[in-house]
C-alpha cells in the first residue's frame, strides 16, 4: 500500500516548477491530484500524464487563485470529481523585483494577491468543506526562506511570505482541534522558472552558489519529497512548523 493511497490533494500552480514536482510526487505515492494551473494548459497536461500513465487519477483545473469564483470552483472540482479532498498544497507564487521606492500599487497588489490572499481564501474554502464534513486534513504552504530572511529589492515578496508564515502559525492553533495540520515548506534557491533572470546571470548565480553550503541550487524534487512526507501519516503529529529546504543557505556565514 502506498503512503498516500486513498488521499486527494489539491496543488496550486501545478503546471510548472515546484508545484509540478509536488503533484507528480503526491501522485506517485498514490494520491489523486487536482492540478491547478493558470494560462496555457500544456504544463498541467505534462503534470497529469505520468500520474495517469502509472494508473493514478488526476484532474486539471484552470483556476486563478486571485479570483474568488475560481477559488470556489477549484475546491468544488475536487469534491465533484473525487468526493473529497484531504490535502491542500498552497504552492502558486510569484515575485517582482523592484527597489522599495519604485514599488507600484499594482505590483504590490499582484504579489500579495497571488502569494497571500489567494492562499488565504483557498485555505478558507477548503477548511469550510472539511469542517462541514467533519474530516481531518493537511495544509502545506510553499513559502520561502524569505518568510524569515531579508531579500532586498523584493519587499513585496517578503511581505507576502512573512504573512504566510503567520497565517500558518495561526491556523495551526485554530484548526488543530479540527484535526487539520498546517505547515510551511520554505525553499531556498531552487531551479525553476521563477529564477529565470538569476539563472541567466552567471556572476550573480556564482555569488549565490558560494553562499550555499551544499554547493548547488535545489531541484523541485528536493522540495516535493518533504511535501509528500508532511501530507502523509508519518507527519500526523507535526503542525505549526516551517521546514527549510535550502542546502544550508539560511545558515551560511563566511568572511571569504
Ligand atoms: C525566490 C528566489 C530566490 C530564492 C533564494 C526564493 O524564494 O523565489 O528568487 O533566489 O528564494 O533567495
Amino acid at each position: 500500500m502506498q503512503r498516500l493511497e486513498g488521499r486527494v490533494a489539491i496543488v496550486t500552480g501545478a503546471g510548472t516548477g515546484i508545484g509540478q514536482a509536488i503533484a507528480d510526487r503526491l501522485g506517485s505515492e498514490g494520491a489523486k491530484v487536482v492540478v491547478d494551473y493558470v494560462g496555457k494548459p500544456d504544463g498541467a497536461e505534462e503534470t497529469l500524464r505520468p500520474i495517469e500513465q502509472s494508473g493514478g487519477e488526476g484532474e486539471m483545473v484552470s483556476a486563478d487563485i486571485t479570483r474568488d469564483d475560481d477559488v470556489r470552483r477549484l475546491v468544488d472540482a475536487a469534491w465533484n470529481r473525487f468526493g473529497a479532498a484531504d490535502i491542500l498544497v498552497n504552492n502558486a507564487g510569484m515575485e517582482i523585483e523592484s527597489g522599495f521606492c519604485d514599488v507600484t500599487e499594482a505590483d504590490y497588489d499582484r504579489v500579495m494577491s497571488v502569494n497571500l490572499r489567494g492562499a488565504f481564501f483557498l485555505t478558507q474554502a477548503f477548511v469550510r468543506r472539511l469542517r462541514d464534513t467533519k474530516k481531518p486534513g493537511r495544509i502545506v504552504n510553499i513559502s520561502s526562506v524569505h518568510e524569515d530572511m531579508a531579500f532586498p529589492n523584493f519587499s513585496t515578496y517578503c511581505c507576502s511570505k512573512g504573512g504566510l508564515r503567520m497565517l500558518m502559525r495561526d491556523l495551526a492553533v485554530e484548526l488543530g482541534p479540527l484535526g487539520i495540520t498546517v505547515n510551511n515548506v520554505a525553499p531556498g534557491a531552487i531551479q525553476t522558472p521563477i529564477n529565470k533572470a538569476l539563472l541567466a546571470d552567471k556572476p550573480k548565480l556564482n555569488a549565490l552558489l558560494a553562499k550555499i553550503p551544499l554547493g548547488r541550487l535545489g531541484t523541485p524534487e528536493d522540495v516535493a519529497g518533504l511535501v509528500a512526507f508532511l501530507a502523509s501519516e508519518d507527519a500526523a503529529y507535526i503542525t505549526g512548523a516551517t521546514f527549510v529546504v535550502d542546502g544550508g543557505l539560511m545558515r551560511d556565514y563566511h568572511e571569504q
